[in-house]
This record gives structure tokens, sequence and C-alpha cells, in this order.
């Protein structure tokens, strides 16, 4: 598997200048779904990252989005996943030469072994969809960032809620999962009615959709692996229900 010179090229988005300046075959070999350095360049644009700060990056997969927010904001990253192990993701940051910088933790969302007001930030990219949809769980995972710290998730989700079930040309490809897809309205509303976060953002990535379609076609192109579905059914949706929904909230006093 290997990228031709076009394909790489296409990969180099203006817009994601940051992204555009590590190794695609890097993500691609790595990759658990969209382009993780996309989705966290689109999130952390609307946020204050600063050199040394403590973030959690919350269902980090194989710690894409860590090692480069490591590399690029020198922030500490603790890498924090369930389905990959803790062991794996160290040998990936030692690798990527920022061990004194991001840690890999093991642990599931509901049983995290931080201190209270512990971190900085807490981002999610392309995870929080996954245990983040229950009314109290932003009540439990704010309690981690220090007041006045901002929390920012980047998930697949929907410009505005099925008001009449799955769209019948969705209907194909429809998988029962993607319940866990929500509007920023949604996840707005989601938010603030517990007052633990503040939200300052509740938006989707403006060619969110044009890119995952553009990511999977090079995937299936370069031999990487991707889901034909999920590329049937961008191709079939063209951007009218389907985006990135992207929200930053700030946990509040100071
Ligand atoms: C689609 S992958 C995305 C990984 C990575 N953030 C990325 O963008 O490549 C979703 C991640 O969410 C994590 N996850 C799902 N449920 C979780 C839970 N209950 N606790 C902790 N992590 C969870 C999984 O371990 C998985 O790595």
């Amino acid at each position: 598997m290997s990228l031709t010179p076009e394909q790489a090229q296409r990969l180099r988005l203006p817009h994601y200048p940051r992204s555009a300046g590590h190794d695609p075959e890097w993500a691609l070999t790595h990759l658990m779904g969209p382009n993780a350095l996309w989705l966290t360049e689109a999130l952390v644009e609307t946020m204050e990252l600063r050199p040394g700060m403590r973030v959690l990056d919350m269902g980090c997969g194989t710690a894409l989005s860590s090692i480069f927010l490591a590399k690029e904001f020198g922030v500490q990253v603790w890498a924090n996943d369930l389905w990959i192990p803790a062991s794996e993701n160290w040998a990936r940051v030692q690798a990527a030469g920022v061990a004194d910088r991001v840690f890999p933790i093991h642990a599931e969302a509901h049983a995290l072994p931080y201190a209270e007001g512990f971190f900085d930030a807490a981002v999610s990219l392309d995870a929080y969809h996954y245990f983040g949809t229950a009314d109290l769980y932003i009540g439990y995972f704010a309690r981690f960032t220090r007041p006045g710290g901002q929390i920012g998730i980047v998930v697949p989700g929907l410009h505005a809620e099925f008001e009449a079930g799955v769209p019948a040309h969705l209907a194909p490809y429809w998988d029962w999962e993607f319940g866990s897809f929500h509007s920023p309205a949604w996840w707005r509303q989601h938010w603030e009615k517990t007052g633990q976060v503040a939200v300052e953002r509740a938006d989707t990535l403006p060619e969110g959709w044009r890119e995952w379609k553009l990511w999977l076609e090079i995937c299936r192109d370069a031999g990487y692996r991707h889901s034909p579905n999920d590329l049937a059914l961008l191709e079939a949706d063209a951007g009218q229900h389907f985006a990135f929904a992207r929200v930053v909230g700030r946990r509040p006093g100071a």
C-alpha cells in the first residue's frame, strides 16, 4: 500500500496546513475512520491550546491526534482509549518522538483514572458519540477539566435531527449505530441543559462530508482500510444530512 504522488497531493488540503505537514502514509496506516488529523485541526482552531497544557484526548484510538497535538502545540497529552492497548500506542508515541509529552492510558470512558480538575482541556475526535450521548455523561466527563477549561469534540453527525425517520435515500446504507449521530443543535442542548459546561460553539465542519468522502476514496484507491458502505452513503447523501458536528464548551468558573 502506498500513495501515488497525485493521491498524496489530494490529501494536502490548504485549510489544514498543520495536517499537511505530517506523513499521509502514517495517518493512513494507523487510521480508524475519518482522517484524525483533519478532525483535530478543525477542532483545535476553535480552542485555546498553549504549550505545556495538560490535555485529555478521549477515545484517541491509535493516538494520531495525541501525537499531532503534542507536536503542533507543545501540549502534554493523556492519550486515553479502550479498544487500542496502551502498549501499542506507547510504541507509536515513541516512534513519533514525543514520549516526553504523550502518555497512553487504557481506560473506559465511565471509569477514568484522573484527578478532578487535572486537565486544562479535553478533546475527543470521532469517539464521543460512542459513550457521550447519555444525559448525565458530560457532567462526569467535565469534572476532569479545570474550571475555565475547554472541552471540544468532533463527531460524525447530522445537519438536523430526522423528523420522520431515516430518509429513503439513506435507508439502504443505514446502520443502527448511526442513531448516535446528532446535529450541532442537539449537542448544544444536550450539554447546556446540564449547566456543567457553557457551549461556545456548536456547528458543522464546512466541508466535512466532502473531506470524509475524499478520504474514503483515497483509502479505497490506495488499498487502505475503509468502509464501502460509508462511501456509498456519503455519495447518496451528497451533503444533505451527514456532516461532522463540532462542539466546544467551557467549564464554568476560573
Ligand atoms: C472510531 S475510533 C476513533 C479513534 C480516533 N479518535 C480517531 O479519530 O482515529 C473510536 C474510539 O473510541 C473509543 N471508545 C469507544 N467507546 C469507548 C469507551 N466506552 N471508553 C473509552 N473509549 C471508547 C474506541 O476505543 C475507539 O478507539
